[in-house]
């Protein structure tokens, strides 16, 4: 590279990505090309007060968020950061009183403790007619259940609150002293009109809510605040530059992925396994099986199926088998042929959500015989994945929405061999990115939207995200593996009445 091409990139505006995860804030600064400039991540801790609840303290999320965005921007010495996207885990609740201070330490989206609560606001608003109003059920891990405990469980707190956050519009308040919310995350509180993209008076009045409790909603692109002389001084950004919206971490993921428009699809194997199909069409489906949610990207809705453990399962089955390496354990699994001589194994280790929404579903492996080894077990744990990962596509088929292309992302997509059972198992070809950045890489791009550097997502995805091959399904194999889905099933069914008894 000759110096002037270098001074040349050096002078390219950069874009500022934060992730606000469950277990780290993470910056990333990329170029308009989706070159990389400086990452940096910082970790928090996750309280556990009692079995099933799950909290963090905000003022950890500040520090950790303002830490993280102080060391990129010292890397990019100097470089210009034209705008900021904001993206993080979802559903959770920041309460704040009249003077924002945060009232009691936010509850997570995996926070269980809320089940009653759910209950109590479907059996008030009538079940299919929140499903109508918001294209979703009342889920334990949702905004409303949260607000609705803290009013029941902790009364002299409620009286105090007079806003609601979600985690990552919490950093933008931080960061500018705005509070805003953005369409994507909005749609998992329970309480937002998805068809309509803003919040549902009707909902608000039946659970006897202010709408007075959130600020305005914008999309994911659009430019809603700018960094005050305050943060600036604390993380070195520059005073004045822009926030855009940004995304919930999945809908920000998929931006990352290039899945942007009508017929994208993107599954991702982190902790969770999520099918999460784009469409330019609000639809739900009938029993709110799948979230019904807008996407980070204008204008876009999608249908989203979450399996609370995909890369969960095999991470628990490698700990359980003694900490042998990921790498020892596939290449075992590489082994057994599909189907893992009659083992199968049902991933709920922690209940599951879509399809069963059955918090007392649990985990099993069933066929077991002498034969079976290590390899099987693993095997096995990965068929039984790709088998949920199916069944959240089959809903979405059959709302009518068909999958044009397949982006794999998150960490189980290293794996040749789980992608390729996931292909067999969809029978759909899947894409693997050359290089993942997850949500943050697609907050970026959505800042790049706003700040003009991109003419739409569209030109964004297709000058920054780049794709690694594509694997193609065999059909012999697709067959055999949409028999072994149907039997898996079966079994499934002759157990769902044990889950419902827990
Ligand atoms: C989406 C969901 C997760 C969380 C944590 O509905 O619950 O994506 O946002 O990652």
């Amino acid at each position: 590279m000759s110096a002037g091409s270098s001074n040349a990139s050096a002078r390219k505006p950069l874009l500022l990505g934060l992730d606000l995860g469950t277990g780290s804030a993470r910056a990333l600064l990329i170029d308009p090309a989706g070159r990389i400039a400086a990452q940096a991540a910082a970790e928090y801790p996750l309280s556990v007060p009692r079995p099933g609840w799950a909290e963090q303290d905000a003022r950890q999320w500040r520090d950790a968020a303002l830490s993280a965005v102080a060391t990129v921007v010292k890397k990019a010495r100097g470089r210009s950061i034209v705008g900021v996207g904001l993206t993080g885990q979802m559903h959770g609740s920041v309460f704040l009183d009249s003077r924002n201070r945060v009232i009691r330490p936010p509850l997570l989206w995996n926070d269980q403790r809320t089940a009653e609560q759910a209950r109590w606001i479907e059996e008030t608003v009538g079940r299919s007619r929140l499903i109508r109003l918001t294209g979703n059920r009342a889920l334990t891990g949702f905004t409303s259940p949260k607000i609705i405990w803290l009013r029941q469980i902790e009364p002299r707190r409620f009286a105090r609150l007079r806003s609601v956050l979600l985690p990552k519009d919490y950093l933008r308040y931080v960061l500018t002293g705005v509070k805003a919310l953005e369409c994507s995350d909005a749609s998992g509180t329970g309480l937002f009109d998805v068809r309509q993209r803003c919040f549902s008076s009707e909902v608000l009045d039946a659970l006897d809510l202010s709408p007075e409790l959130f600020g305005p909603v914008y999309e994911g692109t659009e430019v809603c605040a700018k960094v005050s002389a305050r943060a600036a001084a604390l993380c070195g950004l520059a005073a004045g530059t822009p926030l855009v919206g940004g995304g919930g971490d999945q809908a920000a993921g998929a931006v990352g992925a290039g899945v942007v428009q009508r017929g994208g699809l993107m599954i991702s194997l982190g902790t969770s396994g999520v099918v999460f199909a784009a469409d330019d069409r609000y639809r739900y489906e009938r029993r709110a099986r799948l979230h019904a949610f807008c996407h980070a990207a204008p204008g876009l809705w999608h249908l989203m199926g979450v399996m609370l453990n995909a890369g969960g399962a095999l991470s628990w089955l490698r700990q359980t088998l003694g900490g042998v390496s990921y790498g020892r354990l596939l290449a075992e699994a590489a082994q057994v042929e599909h189907g893992a001589e009659g083992l199968m194994f049902h991933p709920y280790l922690m209940g599951e959500r879509t399809p069963l929404n059955a918090p007392g579903a649990r985990g099993s492996f069933y066929g077991l015989t002498l034969r079976h080894g290590r390899g099987h077990l693993v095997r096995a744990c990965l068929e039984g994945v790709a088998f949920g990962l199916r069944e959240a596509l089959d809903l979405v088929r059959s709302l009518g929405v068909e999958a044009q292309f397949v982006r794999l992302c998150g960490g189980g997509a290293r794996s040749t061999l789980w992608s390729t059972i996931i292909a067999q198992t969809l029978g759909l070809p899947i894409t693997r990115l050359a290089t993942e950045q997850g949500p943050a890489f697609g907050a970026a791009l959505l800042a790049g939207v706003g700040a003009g550097v991109y003419a739409d997502l569209s030109d964004a995805c297709s000058r920054a995200v780049r794709l690694g091959p594509t694997i193609d399904p065999d059909p012999a194999e697709v067959a055999a593996y949409d028999e072994l889905f149907q039997h898996w099933k079966r079994v499934r069914s002759l157990l769902e009445p044990l889950y419902a008894e827990r």
